[in-house]
């Protein structure tokens, strides 16, 4: 981001551990002639390494990504507007509406800013969820309620949650691709919660 190039990112939160949980942040590391794809946000910068982006393969990725992402979760208008960001223009997976995207945010926010582990995962593969310990408000609990602040699935479509078997991708945001088409690698998308001017591409300009 530094550099003007903002990879789309979901679970990253700058300042809390990376888990490599939604995988929207995949770029071709070149190591030893051979491109592996993993994701950026766990990856350890080095020196000399050569990092790959916005190629034809990590985009066809992403956007799969995406997709299945949006499909998952219509009704975060986050995930809606990184849908569109990453070209997605129509849905072929059905809508699952689901509250929770297993990003982790929450309970990483919870554990590493305000030491309250009043949250954590339960159960593995579909059953995977996030849940207070037994079910209640833990005793340690804060009440800060940042765990909802930092949740994509608090920020709903423009119009309101769509209802089960209406979902669609929304796709009203487009327009605000045109600086990620201006500037080829670049992305405007910086932080959950935060506008499109973000300072660098403040007034709809270039790099400062
Ligand atoms: S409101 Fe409670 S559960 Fe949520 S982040 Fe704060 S301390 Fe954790
Ligand atoms: S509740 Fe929200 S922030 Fe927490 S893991 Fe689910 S989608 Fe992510
Ligand atoms: S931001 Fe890297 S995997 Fe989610």
């Amino acid at each position: 981001i530094e550099y003007g190039i903002c990879i789309p990112h979901l679970c990253h939160v700058p300042g809390l551990t990376d888990i490599g949980a939604c995988r929207l942040c995949i770029v071709e590391h070149i190591t030893n002639g051979r491109s592996v794809v993993t994701t950026s946000c766990t990856l350890k910068v080095q020196e000399g390494m050569v990092i790959r982006s916005n190629t034809d393969r990590i985009k066809r990725l992403r956007h799969n990504i995406a997709e299945l992402l949006v499909a998952e979760a219509p009704n975060s208008r986050a995930i809606q507007d990184i849908a569109v960001r990453c070209g997605v223009k129509k849905v072929r997976y059905p809508f699952r509406n689901s509250n929770c995207v297993l990003c982790g945010r929450c309970v990483r926010a919870c554990t590493e800013l305000w030491h309250a582990n009043a949250l954590g995962f339960v159960g593995r593969g579909k059953n995977r969820q996030v849940e207070r310990p037994l079910n209640m408000r833990h005793e340690f609990c804060k009440q800060c309620d940042y765990c909802v602040q930092i949740c994509p699935m608090t920020i709903t479509p423009c119009d309101g949650p769509m209802k089960p078997g209406e979902e669609y991708l929304c796709g009203k945001c487009e327009s605000q691709l045109m600086i990620t088409e201006e500037v080829p690698d670049s992305c405007v998308w910086c932080r959950l919660g935060e506008g499109f001017d973000c300072g660098r591409y403040a007034g709809n300009k270039a790099l400062r």
